[in-house]
């Protein structure tokens, strides 16, 4: 079948990540997440002493630094040669990265590299903006979305897992925190994009989204061969 390229996009907390991770796997496509890539760039700007706040610091050291994703199975995020899967997730990187995220030559950066990428047919790209400014032509593109206390929920649990317990009132201001910080910042904000498949996953298990999407894949996909063939 004819490979295309998917655009998931959506707040913390939707679904998207374990959603598009399992669509990838399941069409046998290379899964990105671009999340990821400004969680290990936030990293770097505390590992180096660099206050977030300056953003001339932060989009020149961004200049300077290597973020690699390797799919080989389970996603591994490389920063400068170095694994950061695991601490791009702690809780001092998720503070600081809708800050280090939003400024516009950091997104720039980011964002060349993601047209890199997804080049090659057959991707799952998840993040923000990736159906609005990433890949407007993607073959695909969904938009996820669940109430806040369902995000929430997901969250607390995903932390529990790690052995961090928060009370679920920190969570949701948090999350909060960050919508609105995606969301209203200048440079290609949180959106659905117009022709975007939009899926409320706060009653849906993972299977089910999953399924959605495969639904949809193989459709884009024979219509897309059809049309190759006329
Ligand atoms: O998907 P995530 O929660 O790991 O993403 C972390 C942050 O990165 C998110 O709060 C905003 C930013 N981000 C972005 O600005 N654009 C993207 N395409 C993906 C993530």
């Amino acid at each position: 079948m004819k490979k295309i390229f998917i655009a998931i996009d959506g707040p913390a907390g939707s679904g998207k990540s374990t959603t598009a991770k399992i669509v990838a796997r399941k069409l046998g496509y290379l899964y990105i997440d671009t999340g990821a890539m400004y969680r290990a760039m936030t990293l770097k700007v505390l590992t180096s002493n660099t206050d977030p706040a300056d953003e001339t610091a932060v989009v020149n050291l961004t200049k300077v630094t290597k973020i690699s994703l390797e799919d080989g199975g389970n996603l591994r995020v490389m920063l400068d040669g170095h694994d950061v899967t695991e601490e791009i997730r702690s809780e001092e990187v998720t503070k600081n990265v809708s800050l280090v995220s939003s400024y516009p030559a950091v997104r720039e950066l980011m964002v060349a590299r993601q047209r890199e990428i997804g080049l090659r047919k057959g991707c799952v790209m998840d993040g923000r903006d990736i159906g609005t400014v990433v890949f407007p032509d993607a073959d695909l593109k969904f938009y996820m979305v669940a109430d806040i206390m369902e995000r929430a929920r997901r969250r607390q649990e995903e932390l529990s897992e790690k052995g961090i317990e928060l009370p679920i009132i920190r969570v949701v201001k948090e999350l909060k925190e960050r919508d609105f910080k995606d969301s209203t910042r200048e440079a290609s904000p949180l959106k659905k994009a117009d022709d975007a498949i939009e899926i409320d996953t706060t009653r849906l298990t993972i299977d089910e989204q999953v399924e959605i999407i495969l639904n949809y894949a193989k459709e884009a996909a024979v219509g897309e061969e059809e049309m190759q063939r006329r």
